[in-house]
């Protein structure tokens, strides 16, 4: 059961986020403790999540920022990270962004094809300076994931396929603006069976030697991020297992001398930190269920509705006898639904909900449809 105080949470208008700043601390030292094992750099994925007090506790304890859009290279700038630590992805960044970033002159970007090179050389030179870029190159390796959250195929959008890097070597033999120091991977996300990331490092270590066999000498190997976490546990399994992750590839990429090791974790390092509150409107008998229609829906959380996703529901104020309920949210789409046939003690108007496991990609991906508010953000610690 979520370890909040529910007379503390009733004091809030719901819905609402609770961050657990304490539980988010805790991750964020065993993160970096386990990391700093193996001098590894850890980039935060602020995709996940970007409000600024996560943003400081990522800050305090060294993580740089992977960002995948020009706002995002700015909210890093702005909540005071070192533009010598924002990495830039994706691979649609427009003009308008990427001369943003080259004014910062961030640490790199991370390209996707080659189209994307001769712009940015055409933008870096129009500066007058030299962007420093790392391919991102498709492994071509299963992640055993969500197939909306598989990144890494070759049926995927992005990164450059394994085929066209000859020829990606020659054009950048002809972009004198780009300067070339690493490679990039990023296999997909909510990765717990970790045999993916071992072949992972073993794809890594066959391109790193292909590149040697061309005389390319690359200071910075990025493996991405996409570790998961436990959203059926979230009490027993609150921090993920770094100590298993960063030694998967300690043990198993094969790192030249004077090469910097980068992950971009997101999901792993603020997932289970929060939570989504919400209060019961009313219930519903159905046919064969019953309904609990709550005051948060996929405007706030579309996980479940997107990618049919778990996440653990509560019922924090009711000791009942249990029932099953379809947990709901009041927006005008069946999609609209948390969870089908929850055990629940018996839950009526009023009740406090919590959808646990909810910090990432949670409040960043929330919408306005229905023209609905936004959920505050509420921290504790
Ligand atoms: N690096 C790159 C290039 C990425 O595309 C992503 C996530 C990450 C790092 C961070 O991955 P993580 O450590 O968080 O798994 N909205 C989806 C997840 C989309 C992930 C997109 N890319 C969800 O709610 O499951």
């Amino acid at each position: 059961m979520l370890n909040l105080s529910v007379q503390e949470l009733q004091q809030h208008a719901t819905p609402f986020y609770v961050y657990d700043l304490n539980l988010l601390r805790q991750t964020l030292q065993q993160a970096s403790q386990e990391a700093a094992k193996y001098n590894f750099q850890v980039h935060y994925a602020m995709k996940a999540n970007t409000n600024s007090p996560i943003l400081n506790e990522m800050r305090a304890v060294g993580f740089g920022a992977d960002c995948v859009s020009g706002n995002e290279v700015k909210c890093a700038i702005e909540n005071g990270f070192p533009a010598d630590h924002v990495v830039f992805a994706g691979v649609g960044k427009s003009d308008a962004e990427i001369n943003y970033a080259l004014d910062q002159n961030i640490f790199c970007f991370n390209c996707e094809s080659s189209h994307e090179l001769i712009v940015l050389n055409e933008l870096a030179e129009a500066k007058g300076k030299t962007a420093r870029v790392a391919l991102r190159i498709n492994p071509n390796v299963n992640a055993n994931t969500h197939k909306y959250i598989t990144t890494g195929l070759e049926e995927n959008k992005f990164g450059i396929n394994a085929w066209e890097l000859p020829d990606v070597l020659t054009l950048l033999k002809s972009l004198p603006s780009l300067s070339l120091i690493g490679l990039h991977f990023h296999i997909g996300s909510q990765i717990t069976d970790l045999s993916a990331f071992r072949n992972l490092c073993t794809r890594v270590n066959e391109f790193q030697d292909w590149f040697e066999s061309q005389q390319v000498q690359l200071e910075h190997i990025n493996v991405g991020g996409g570790l998961g976490v436990d959203y059926y546990s979230p009490d027993e399994q609150p921090i993920p297992d770094f100590e298993s992750y960063f030694s998967l590839f300690n043990q198993f990429l094969e790192v030249r001398p004077n090469q910097q090791v980068h992950f971009e974790l997101g999901r792993a390092l603020v997932a289970q930190s929060g939570t989504l509150i919400s209060k019961v409107l009313y219930i519903k008998k159905g046919v064969s269920t019953n309904f609990a229609i709550l005051d948060a829906g996929m405007t706030e959380l579309i996980r479940p509705a997107l990618y049919q996703s778990y996440h653990k529901i509560e019922n924090l104020t009711s000791k009942g006898p249990e029932d099953k309920y379809d947990v709901v949210g009041p927006i005008c789409e069946s999609s609209d639904c948390f969870g089908k046939a929850v055990v629940l003690p018996e839950t009526n108007r009023g009740d406090l909900i919590a959808i646990r496991t909810a910090g990432a990609y949670g409040e960043v991906m929330a919408s306005a449809y229905n023209l609905r508010d936004k959920a505050a953000a509420v921290y504790l610690s």
